[in-house]
């Protein structure tokens, strides 16, 4: 059994594919309802409540863990996937630098930090791979994916003059006045 925590925008989509176990706060909404109609399991469970984590991870193998980056939650989970000798965790992060100065990135290196420390085979999902995605479904040869180094979510903020050098070539190549 493959537990996906949250059926947020990214959590119900991973659930409707998988069709395992879904952990929601709330299994009366419309989402919870269109996930157990398309045969997905509704568990229901508070990331901040770990018993009810613990209830949740009963005879779970694999965990996605698709919910928001806050560290105390998810590494509830991890603890939980931990406790119950969960063989796998698949967890969407980002390039996630300890000294980002968005907390959120920083939010992620606590979690994965956590997640190593556990020694549960896990795998991170970065969003590189989401960025290679979508040039893949652009027309051959338009698209071209790349990664600024040490860039967190933002680099057009971060590190403005790297994403100018990238994108100058495409807009001078493709853009018309
Ligand atoms: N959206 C994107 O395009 C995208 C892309 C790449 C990566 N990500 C990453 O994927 C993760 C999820 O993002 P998202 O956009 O799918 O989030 P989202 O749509 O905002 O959904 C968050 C979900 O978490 C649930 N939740 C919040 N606190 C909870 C708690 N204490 N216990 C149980 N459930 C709780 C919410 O449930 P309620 O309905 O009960 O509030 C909601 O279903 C994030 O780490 C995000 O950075 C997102």
């Amino acid at each position: 059994m493959i537990l996906v925590t949250t059926a947020g925008k990214v959590g119900s989509e991973t659930a409707r594919l998988l069709r395992e176990r879904v952990l929601v706060r709330d299994p009366a909404t419309a989402t919870a309802r269109a996930l157990a109609e398309a045969g997905a399991e509704i568990a229901t469970g508070d990331l901040g409540v770990p018993a009810s984590i613990d209830e949740a991870m009963s005879g779970v193998t694999g965990v996605v863990l698709v919910s928001p980056a806050v560290p105390a939650q998810e590494l509830n989970v991890v603890a939980s996937a931990a406790r119950a000798g969960a063989g796998h965790v698949v967890k969407a992060t980002s390039k996630a630098p300890t000294g980002s100065p968005i907390a959120r990135r920083r939010w992620q290196a606590e979690i994965e930090a956590g997640l190593t420390a556990s020694a549960i085979p896990h795998t991170l999902l970065r969003s590189h791979a989401e960025g290679e995605a979508i040039a893949g479904a652009m027309p051959a040869g338009l698209g071209t994916a790349a990664t600024v180094g040490g860039a967190g979510h933002y680099p057009h903020a971060q590190c403005p003059d790297q994403v100018a050098a990238l994108v100058t070539p495409f807009l001078a190549k493709y853009a018309h006045a």
